[in-house]
């Protein structure tokens, strides 16, 4: 028996990490880990409770493919308070985490073999998903000066069929500036490429506040999750917006797809958003693990960093240690136990000199890590004298 083609795809090296992390705790070694993207919070309990509550006399058996109206008007309304957008809850779709979302849209807005434009560095599952659809990433690579962004050459020059940003991104933290933005919408819209905005990372912003993709085009699709800013990372839980006459298309495909989101997870999810729970204080714990971060990084041999807008990521050029970024990562996790990621899942060209530290644990850890780091680094620079 054959595999197909299609399911040939790049492994997560992040997880490899993992595994070599949880092998070096069962050894009884510390390890902090800044490798995982994920908020170190689990969800808040009065939700928790209102949902074990809810578990005893309801028998939460399938919702409507589209997800709980109720939950819809919720995300909905986020839209009013964030962006000061008025979106009809029609146009959202509830779906089993943002990797769900895109399972959806790519599959609703594109045939076999079309392409998208992608920017890299980057969350490596977008290639990987398009690739299992059978459809074309046009992988870009961005530049420092962009700040990891795509810019209007490439989508002038590109040949795809839509186009993909995430704005705060992974793994840089950078968002694009809203003239920016603006800029890259219209030039899509004219070439007629559809637009799809990851803005999964949305409330985790250090500098002012999220630009929406709908406040330039209202037929901007545009992906979000409750994994980040309101981690329920693991309860599988995202939306996406898409223009009213395409809810259908989605609706038909998410019935036969997925059924429903799980039902549970939806009514955690609105619980949440019911509830007078405050995640902002998250973002203030992110932005001081941020500067922490980018005052002693560049001392100890992590170059080119730029200041990350938001997320909790920040994406370091390490040429300087001469090393390739899997070998470094796996040394500095052995001999610090400090756990941080490979370029390589992000960048596939360039991924073999760069790194990825997630920050999303706490202050006490960050400190932690960079008191081992330094350590290390002194020992480093000794014996490659
Ligand atoms: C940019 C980006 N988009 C999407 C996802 C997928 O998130 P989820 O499926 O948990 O919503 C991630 C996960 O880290 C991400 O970093």
């Amino acid at each position: 028996m054959k595999t197909s083609l299609r399911s040939d795809v790049d492994p997560f090296l992040v997880m490899d990490i993992m595994q070599e992390a949880a092998l070096l705790e069962r050894q009884g070694r510390s390890v902090i880990h800044m490798e995982v993207g994920q908020p170190s919070s689990g969800a808040p309990k009065e939700a928790l409770q209102q949902l074990y509550d809810r578990s005893l006399v309801d028998t939460l058996g399938y919702s409507v493919a589209l997800g709980i109206p109720q939950l819809r008007e919720k995300i909905a309304a986020i839209y009013k308070k964030r962006y000061k957008l008025r979106i009809d809850p029609q146009r959202v779709i509830i779906t089993s985490g943002s990797s769900a979302a895109f399972i959806l849209v790519f599959t609703a807005f594109f045939d076999v073999g079309d392409k998208i434009l992608i920017g890299e560095p980057g969350y490596p599952s977008y290639k990987n998903i398009l690739k299992s659809l059978n459809l074309k990433p046009e992988l870009h690579s961005t530049t420092l000066k962009d700040r990891f962004q795509l810019n209007l050459e490439s989508v002038l020059h590109s040949e795809s069929s839509g186009i993909l940003v995430a704005s705060p991104a992974n793994p840089t933290g950078l968002a694009l500036r809203r003239n920016e933005f603006k800029s890259l919408i219209e030039c899509a819209n004219k070439k007629k490429m559809t637009f799809i905005s990851d803005e999964i990372y949305h409330g985790l912003n250090f500098n002012g506040s999220d630009v929406c993709a709908l406040e330039f085009d209202d037929n901007a699709i545009v992906i979000n999750s409750f994994s980040k800013y309101f981690s329920l990372t693991g309860w599988r839980l995202g939306w996406v917006i898409v223009p009213s006459s395409f809810t259908r298309t989605l609706e038909k495909l998410a019935q036969n797809l997925f059924i429903c989101p799980s039902h549970a997870s939806q009514l955690l999810g609105l619980f949440v958003l019911n509830s007078s729970v405050n995640f902002d204080h998250k973002v203030e714990q992110y932005k001081s693990n941020r500067d922490l971060l980018m005052r002693t990084l560049p001392k100890i041999g992590f170059k080119d960093i730029l200041e990350p807008d938001g997320a909790f990521y920040l994406y370091a050029d390490v040429s300087a240690f001469k090393k390739d970024s899997l070998v470094l990562v796996k040394q500095i996790l052995r001999q610090t136990g400090v756990a941080i990621t490979p370029g390589y899942d992000f960048d596939t060209k360039r991924g073999h000199k760069t790194v990825r530290f997630s920050f999303a644990c706490s202050h006490a850890d960050v400190e932690d890590a960079l008191n081992r780091l330094t350590d290390w680094y002194q020992t480093y620079q000794v014996s490659s004298v």
